[in-house]
């Protein structure tokens, strides 16, 4: 080939990586821990989805369900790290970066329902929380409900005794496993893909998990019985690295902070749905018993659980947490 040909096509290649190299995407590597239909699974997928059409394709989301990557502590590391971009982890195990304010949100009968847990989300406190993390390279950029967590065995629960000496598995959180000291159970901390095999095995007894996780965790196919104490809330931070967020060009990230709004809005309205419809399901599938505490029961646990306050005010501070008292009320 003659100088001239191998210039041109030295040319042509140039210009063709470079036109591809202005055109490849801005990936963002979504990682979290529960099933596809979950509410916080159908809420990564509809963002992935306006993201996507918004930026017209200068934005990738790809979205890792089940721990596919990444357990409950390791994705915090992996978000750290810059591994992947955004996570959703449960309020309670942001505690573990060292911002143990967030294990406000374990504590049993905190929130009678979701409009008091949006009056703390959604204010000062939340504002407060989220500045918390800074620190630590992470910017949390909405908080999404799950709804409240239930306590599951082997063997029927009406009362606290019931649960004497049972390991129940928990989140990696010091307030949860206060609550099972109050209740006279064993604390096991296990990440939530551990969970299911865990109970198979019968490394554990039982659970504390919302209705949706309980479900399509499968913890209902070796779980016999469900009692609804609905004794803990449980929600979530979406949060990104923040070296990443700040350096991502401004009209992208407005893309971005839009998405987010709007599959905040579509997560909170299918929350509740989403666990009514598991509940549904798991009554369905009847390997369960769904058991429905009487008053005086529910307050059998409230009693035993309250005092969990008190031991942990001051590891997540007392001012918060009169903040928070002031919220919900
Ligand atoms: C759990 O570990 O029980 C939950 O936090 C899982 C989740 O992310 O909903």
């Amino acid at each position: 080939a003659s100088l001239v040909t191998v210039l041109l096509l030295v040319a042509g290649g140039w210009a063709w990586l470079s036109a591809h190299a202005e055109r490849s995407p801005i990936v963002i590597k979504f990682s979290h821990v529960v099933a596809p239909d979950t509410p916080k699974g159908r809420a990564v997928e509809y963002f992935k989805q306006l993201a996507e059409q918004r930026s017209h394709g200068r934005v990738r989301v790809l979205v890792y369900p089940n721990s596919q990557l990444y357990k409950d502590k390791e994705e915090l590391e992996a978000l750290q790290l810059g591994s992947v971009q955004m996570l959703a982890p449960s309020l309670a195990k942001l505690s573990p970066l060292g911002v143990k304010e967030f294990e406000a949100f374990a504590l049993p009968y905190l929130f009678d329902d979701y409009d008091a847990v949006h009056r703390v989300t959604q204010g000062r406190v939340g504002k407060l929380l989220f500045s918390r993390l800074e620190a630590k390279g992470i910017k949390g950029l909405a908080y999404w409900d799950n709804g409240f967590k239930h306590f599951s065995a082997n063997r029927p629960i009406h009362v606290p005794a019931d649960l004497q000496g049972l390991r129940i598995r928990i989140q990696s959180s010091r307030v949860a496993a206060e609550e099972m000291y109050a209740l006279g159970a064993v604390p096991q901390v296990l990440a939530f893909a551990d969970v299911y095999p865990a109970l198979q095995a019968g490394v554990i007894d039982g659970t504390e998990l919302d209705p949706s996780n309980f479900y399509t965790g499968q913890a209902y196919r070796v779980q016999k019985n469900l009692t609804l104490t609905g004794h803990e809330y449980l929600g979530y931070a979406v949060i990104v690295n923040k070296a990443f967020w700040d350096d991502l060009p401004s009209d992208v990230r407005s893309i971005l902070e839009g998405a987010l709004r709007d599959a905040t809005v579509y997560e909170n309205h299918i929350a509740r749905q989403q666990n009514d419809a598991a509940l549904a399901a798991v009554r369905a599938a009847g390997t369960t018993t769904v058991y429905q505490p009487t008053p005086a029961e529910r307050a059998a646990f409230k009693q035993a659980l309250l005092p969990v306050h008190a031991r942990m005010a001051d590891r997540i501070g007392r001012d918060l947490l009169q903040q928070i008292y002031q919220d919900t009320g």
